[in-house]
């Protein structure tokens, strides 16, 4: 192990349309080594360096990092790496040392005095507690070399870093790296600067329109192999997208009107003489508190529903391509896969909870503010209270199948269209197309597959003699449609090349 080099490619190539990028580009650097990669602007620097993070996928070409490789040990390749791709990106809204604390989370945690300790480093331990909406340019350049560090990397990239910088920032910045390269560690740096590559380094590719122009000597001077980090797993990565959504103030406020809104408008649709008799159970809102709660759910499935559903899941992925923080998280140590399942899992967990307030409050909104009378079922017989409030939450329970349903719809547009405003918008917008499609007679077939559909099959647990057929439709097609959804989102995280941010 003790021979095996930091960075190995081997006639590695990236083409974009016509375009060759990098060209059978060979770089070795050996352990302990600091290495530079010299170039003019479209060289193709950054893409060599965002292969070298299995960000994106070179079309040809071997490439393995302490004698690891993409295709064959995935997330595991970075063991031991760190660093980042041109401007680091996070999240604004949340301090800097935040940021670090979810970030380490994704390498499974980290203790406090580990985090002023990089902080120090960087100096930024007094700004620390400050959002980084606020910080400037060069302070977020220092808080990505504080969030590499924390991944206690034996090789260290870093892409222009001190690119943008004033020249205080550019003489701290190289301080800084000539400091954390004394100290042992393998470095990896690019620029266009022929003075910093110098200054710096003590090897060099040079590479011009995507190719090497000249390779400087090669010292491979061999050190100890990489302690491969530790592996957080799927709970990691959960727990930091659970923190992320509870420091969302948009999803704290749905929950909030979820519990609160249903109080009032039972309270002034029951206030109302006249009654929303073209709409199942509306006729019979001041007969029975149990009313209330079919008339709101038949209602709340044309639109209200799909809208909940994709609040947060049509912005949980695409949240990630607006603040450009895809390659933060991905370039730690947990997997593509991981950071899918993490996602997905959340964004479901919290629209059920969702719909379990909103269920729970207008159920007991109307029974507290109607009455518990006995409701009369769809065949006109009487159902007694206690079965009918059973009824009444089997038939809110009905509506999971198809929320998972545009659960999943919303994240697979929040994966492909990488906007969040679409990914919360398409899926209302196809729950009404489906609606209107529905309601053309003739189409029999398409109507089952639709995701409205299942919407309505609690009716048929109101009739004298309940059916529940459409019931069971309704959870094969929500089945359905979640698999597909979900399938083409997870390949489209697994497989989209990370540029831009
Ligand atoms: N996502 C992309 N789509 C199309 N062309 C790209 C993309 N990324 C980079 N390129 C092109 O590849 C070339 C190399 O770019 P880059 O690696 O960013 O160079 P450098 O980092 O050396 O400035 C440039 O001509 C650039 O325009
Ligand atoms: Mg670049």
């Amino acid at each position: 192990m003790s021979d095996v080099l930091a960075v190995d490619a081997v006639g590695l190539t990236k083409t974009y349309g016509m375009l060759t990028a990098v060209d059978r580009l060979s770089v070795r650097v050996g352990q302990g080594e600091v290495y530079g990669v010299l170039g003019p602007n479209g060289a193709g620097k950054t893409t060599f360096l965002r292969m070298l993070f299995g960000l994106i996928r070179p079309d040809s070409g071997k490439l393995s990092v302490f004698g690891r490789s993409w295709d064959r040990d995935g997330v595991r390749a970075l063991d031991g790496v760190a660093g980042f791709i041109e401007s680091p990106k996070f999240y604004p809204g949340l301090s800097g040392r935040k940021n670090l604390q979810l970030l380490a989370g994704l390498d499974g945690g980290v203790s406090g005095s580990r985090l002023d300790e990089v902080l120090e480093t960087v100096d930024l331990r007094d700004r620390g507690g400050d959002k980084v909406g606020g910080y400037s340019f060069g302070m977020r350049q220092r808080l990505g070399v504080a969030a590499s560090l924390l991944r206690d990397p034996k090789l260290l990239v870093l892409d222009e870093p001190a690119n943008g910088l004033d020249p205080a920032g550019i003489r701290d910045m190289r301080a800084l790296v000539k400091q954390l390269a004394g100290s042992g560690l393998t470095v990896l740096l690019s620029s266009h600067d022929m003075g910093e590559v110098e200054e710096i380094c003590d090897d060099v590719t040079i590479m011009r329109t995507g190719k090497v122009v000249y390779h400087g000597p090669m010292t491979a001077t061999m050190t100890a192999p990489v302690v491969a980090t530790r592996r957080p797993g799927l709970a990691a990565a959960l727990r930091w997208e659970i923190v992320k959504l509870a420091a969302q103030i948009r999803s704290r406020a749905l929950l909030a009107a979820a519990l609160i809104v249903p109080i009032p408008v039972v309270a002034v649709l029951n206030g109302q003489a006249q009654v929303p008799s073209d709409t199942i159970y509306g006729r019979l809102v001041h007969l029975s508190g149990y009313a209330m709660p079919l008339l709101m759910l038949a209602w709340a499935a044309q639109w209200a529903l799909p809208l909940l559903a994709a609040i947060v899941a049509g912005d949980i992925f695409a949240a990630e391509d607006q603040h450009g923080t895809w390659k933060t998280i991905l370039t730690r140590s947990v997997s593509r896969s991981q950071i899918f399942w993490a996602k997905t899992l959340t964004a479901l967990a919290y629209n059920l909870l969702l719909l379990t307030v909103f269920a729970a409050s207008t159920i007991a909104a109307s029974v507290l503010i109607i009455g518990h009378q006995p409701l009369t079922g769809l065949s006109g017989q009487t159902i007694a209270s206690g079965p009918a409030l059973r009824l009444v939450v089997l038939a809110w329970a009905t509506a999971i199948p198809p929320i998972i349903g545009f659960t999943a719809l919303a994240l697979l547009l929040s994966v492909r269209t990488r906007n969040p405003a679409f990914g919360i918008a398409a899926p209302v917008v196809a729950g009404f197309a489906m609606q209107l499609l529905g309601s053309v007679s003739g189409l029999d077939l398409t109507r089952k597959l639709l995701l409205t559909t299942p919407f309505e099959a609690w009716h048929g647990l109101f009739a004298e003699h309940p059916f529940h057929g459409p019931l069971r439709t309704g959870l094969a097609v929500s089945a359905g449609w979640t698999l597909i959804c979900l399938a083409s989102a997870y390949l489209g995280v697994r497989r989209r090349d990370i540029t831009g941010g």
